[in-house]
């Protein structure tokens, strides 16, 4: 970096979430994903069956400045699943700046961006290779992978967002679930563990 002037990034997308021009990563994995899915038996059965080192999902990042201006691009790969009937989501959180939107590009598989306000409101937005969600500032969202393949998007948000990741887990979970439901299909239902988000 020259001063305060950040450098360009120039990056290469593959569909299956490899970035090339990454400056980070991360990785979740079953045993980071306690308490996370409703049903906790299945979520049980799913770690003795796999293990707790089995890949959920694998962020990459690429950052050139920190605070107010910046960006934060990357991509998100969200392996296939199921715990009971809830497909494999994301942590899913709610920016720590709240007012900070985030866009969402779908690079390859079938997902669902799910959506929630503090104070009740859901979106539950189908999104495939080619489709993007805006995601607003002050909504709750999270991935869900509702096909049999990775769902990889881009992401790119600002970099003074944050995440607040407390809030989903002090709620008892997102308001609303995305199920299976019949071949191929989901819909949402209502999360009856859902305590009601805190006002902020
Ligand atoms: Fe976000």
């Amino acid at each position: 970096m020259t001063g305060t002037v950040p450098e360009p990034g120039l990056l290469a997308l593959a569909a299956d979430g490899v970035m090339t021009g990454a400056t980070s990563h991360y990785e979740k994995r079953l045993g980071d994903m306690a308490g996370v899915y409703r049903d906790d038996d299945a979520y049980r059965a799913a770690l003795a069956e796999h293990g707790p080192d089995f890949l959920v999902y694998r962020v990459e990042e690429h950052r050139n400045a920190e605070g107010q201006g910046a960006l934060i691009i990357g991509t998100s790969t969200l392996q296939p699943g199921r715990y009971g009937d809830e497909f494999a989501v994301t942590r899913g959180h709610l920016h720590a700046q709240a007012d900070r939107a985030e866009l969402y590009y779908c690079l390859s598989g079938t997902g669902v961006m799910l959506l929630e306000t503090l104070d009740g409101r859901t979106e539950a937005l189908p999104m495939g290779p080619g489709e993007a969600v805006h995601v607003p500032g002050h909504w709750v969202h999270r991935s869900v992978n509702v096909g049999t393949e990775p769902f990889v998007s881009l992401f790119c948000y600002g970099a003074d967002a944050g995440q607040d990741y407390e809030l989903i887990r002090a709620a008892g979970g997102m308001k609303s679930l995305v199920v299976a439901d019949g071949p191929g299909g989901w819909s949402t239902r209502p999360n009856p563990d859902h305590l009601g988000y805190p006002a902020r």
